[in-house]
């Protein structure tokens, strides 16, 4: 196995996580008595480029096809989150009806609406035909298609390239880098700005955040890793924003490197260090992940164990990719978790792949009896509590698996670490 940015061979395994169903490979009630494809899940570093990654398989068709159970709206806080970025986007670049946005991965529309409300002219690139019609019915204009350089150059060629590129939380979906990186390079207006948003590679590590580990994220990026690979593009960083999304996000602006209009913050040099700093450029630093894994995995199970021998059910919530990383990883079954609930449609009425947990919509949360609710989107915990509150309130407990067991109850809802 080799680089996907640098092609040199990867010889260190970050963690290996056995074999896994696409995390996104919901199950229909009839397939449940059919035998379900497994892929190996292991992830390695390249110790030239730094760049963790997994695998991908020959046969990934299957995966990225699942993909089209993501809809982005269904977090109102990551709504919240876009209205504020178009509004610090407009300003910051500018943007007005002659201006031309341009995002890849648009999904359901999510961001573009509220460049759509502000009458500034966008472009949506989305691959899945269920997001994108979503998209359409809003009134943004969405090409059916996944992004790369053949696309780029049609855009092109077509004079519809971008003042503003934005791509958020899909550099690790792409399977080639380069050739999607030179696709941005090539649409990218001589003095338009990219801007990416993607989880830190830093609080991968640090808060053991094993569970963001699936097929669909074959990359995982610190700033400097992503700092290499756009440069060996032609394009330059000049600002980053520490996130608090997914577990804590960078969102880094770039340009091309002969665009002089743009200052270099500070903030691109000193996070660089931090990272450096850290070690996260040697191998030592990624050493003891996988045992930290391993430590996640037996608490939850003994949390979960030491729940039903006291007599309390315990049912999930969010049906997120990340959960099944986690059931499967800890080989979770409806033995110890009945259902799942999930607002989204498409999940509802259909199982988790590998544990065969039953998903449900919220209106199951009002004709049952829930003593714990295992949040699996820990990113999401606190829109999730807030909205939920109501059964705390009535003696719910909530509890997040990652990076510690950790309880949140009534009255006052602080959290409190078990394990
Ligand atoms: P998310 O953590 O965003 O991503 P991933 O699938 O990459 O791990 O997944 C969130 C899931 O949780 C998604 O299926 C929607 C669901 N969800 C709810 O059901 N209710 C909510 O209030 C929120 C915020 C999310």
């Amino acid at each position: 196995m080799e680089c996907r940015f640098c092609n040199h061979p990867l010889e260190h395994t970050l963690i290996d996580l056995g074999h896994a169903p696409p995390s996104n490979a919901f199950l229909l009630p009839e397939k449940l008595s059919e035998p379900e494809n497994t892929y190996p899940l292991s992830a390695k570093i390249c110790d030239n480029c730094m760049l963790v990654q997994v695998q991908e398989q020959k046969d990934h068709k299957e995966i990225f096809d699942q993909n089209y159970v993501y809809f982005s709206s269904m977090s109102q806080d990551w709504l919240a989150h876009a209205r504020d970025y178009v509004q610090m986007a407009k300003k910051r670049f500018d943007l007005n009806l002659e201006s031309r946005v341009v995002e890849i991965a648009s999904n359901d529309g999510y961001l573009l609406q509220y460049f759509k409300e502000q009458g500034i002219p966008s472009l949506g690139i989305e691959p899945a035909s269920g997001t994108a019609q979503i998209a359409r019915n809003k009134g943004i204009e969405t090409l059916e298609e996944f992004f790369n350089t053949n696309l780029a150059n049609k855009l092109k060629s077509e004079g519809r390239s971008a003042d503003l590129l934005i791509g958020n939380n899909v550099l690790a979906h792409v399977p080639n880098i380069n050739d999607f990186v030179r696709g941005m390079k090539l649409i990218l207006k001589d003095r338009g700005a990219i801007t990416m948003e993607f989880p830190h590679l830093m609080h991968l590590i640090n808060d053991s955040q094993f569970d963001t580990i699936y097929h669909e994220h074959f990359s995982y990026f610190s700033f400097n890793t992503v700092k290499k690979i756009l440069e060996h593009h032609g394009l330059e960083l000049f600002d980053v924003d520490e996130l608090k999304t997914h577990g804590g996000s960078l969102r880094i602006y770039a340009k091309h490197r002969r665009d002089k209009s743009k200052e270099i913050s500070p903030k691109v040099s000193e996070l660089l260090e931090r990272e450096n700093k850290a070690g996260i450029g040697e191998l030592e630093y990624y050493n003891g992940f996988d045992l930290r894994a391993e430590k996640i995995k037996r608490n939850v199970l003994k949390y979960l164990i030491s729940e039903r021998e006291n007599g309390r059910n315990v049912i999930a919530y969010g049906a997120a990719a990340k959960g099944n990383t986690l059931l499967n990883y800890c080989g979770i079954k409806n033995d110890l978790i009945p259902f799942a609930i999930d607002t989204t449609p498409f999940k509802q009425g259909k199982y988790l792949p590998g544990s065969h947990i039953p998903v449900y919509s919220e209106k199951k949360l009002k004709d049952s009896k829930i003593d714990t609710l295992l949040i699996l989107p820990w990113n999401h915990k606190e829109e999730i509590i807030r909205k939920l509150k109501y059964l705390g309130e009535k003696g719910t407990k909530f509890v997040v698996p990652v990076p510690d067991i950790i309880e949140y109850s009534s009255p006052d809802f602080n959290p409190r670490k078990v394990y």
